[in-house]
């Protein structure tokens, strides 16, 4: 996650000629991201459902290779000959530089260095300073960036990603399965702690694989994670007593680093 500005003038230029032929900026990103997902998970119903929207006759004469269909493909290899150049979230960058163009979405998500900083300020450290797995969260993860960051320093971790945004989720799920991470991504509001959806990605020798937990599993994973995260919050408070009795004659108030990042990392069974 090196690098900090990662040019994708090339994959919205793809995006924009199928924009040109009468969608929105929103309507053709984020069928870019459900046809990938439903693609790495061989779910080839719901893929045909969204190209049979492209089908109109602008786009049937269009000739082999420059149908719709055909661009969402080329905006896939693009996306992951940038990843491979560039070991940076694409889509992340892609997603902010495209939302530009559009009212209906986009915002800007951590810059890579400072990701790296919160990692560093959160506890994530080399793996070999851990005992046991940990279990990393980011419950306002937007496209998986940090937890990117997070799985390059403990690889062998289990990273968990919530976001609000049907979107944004999607995207944290792609993310987790291109960088072939191990990982929970929830659609769901991390305040109420009610999720709409989550998927699985699993990390192999052969590559990152996803796929969407049924409501049963969705259920278990949140009951889980939220006993795992009760169990941390009451380790922190235990610390933090501690810590307050010894330090109560010091006359300073100040925010820790762990309280003001999203980002957390805590020992877990899971
Ligand atoms: C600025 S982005 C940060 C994303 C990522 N953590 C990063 O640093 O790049 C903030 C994200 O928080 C999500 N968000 C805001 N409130 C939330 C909530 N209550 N539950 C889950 N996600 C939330 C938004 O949808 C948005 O994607």
């Amino acid at each position: 996650m090196a690098s900090p500005h990662v040019d994708v003038d090339d994959l919205i230029a793809t995006l924009e000629q199928i924009r040109q032929r009468g969608h929105s900026a929103h309507t053709v990103f984020r069928d870019w991201v459900e046809l990938m997902l439903f693609a790495l998970q061989r779910r080839d119903e719901p893929y045909l459902e969204i190209l049979e929207g492209y089908r109109e006759r602008a786009d049937m004469d269009q000739p082999d290779g420059q149908r719709s269909a055909d661009l969402f493909a080329n905006a896939f290899g693009q996306l992951q000959e940038r990843m491979a150049e560039t070991d940076a979230d694409v889509l992340g960058a892609v997603y902010e530089e495209y939302g530009m163009s559009s009212d209906a979405f986009g915002q800007h998500f951590t810059p890579h260095p400072v990701c790296e900083m919160m990692a560093e300020i959160s506890g994530i450290v080399d793996d070999s300073e851990t005992d046991g797995r940990q279990t990393v969260l980011d419950p306002a993860c937007g496209s998986g960036r940090m937890l990117l960051v997070g799985a390059r320093h403990q690889p062998t971790s289990l990273f968990v990603g919530q976001d609000k945004d049907p979107l944004c989720a999607k995207m944290a799920a792609l993310n987790c399965c291109f960088f072939n991470i191990d990982a929970y991504i929830v659609q769901g509001d991390s305040l109420t702690v009610k999720y709409q959806r989550a998927w699985q990605t699993s990390h192999s020798p052969m590559g990152g694989s996803v796929r969407e937990l049924d409501e049963d599993e969705t259920e278990d994973l949140r009951d889980s994670l939220t006993a795992a995260f009760e169990n941390m919050a009451k380790e922190q408070s235990k610390d933090d007593a501690s810590q307050a009795s010894e330090a109560q004659n010091v006359n300073v108030s100040t925010l820790s680093g762990r309280e003001q990042a999203s980002l957390l990392a805590f020992d877990s069974d899971h």
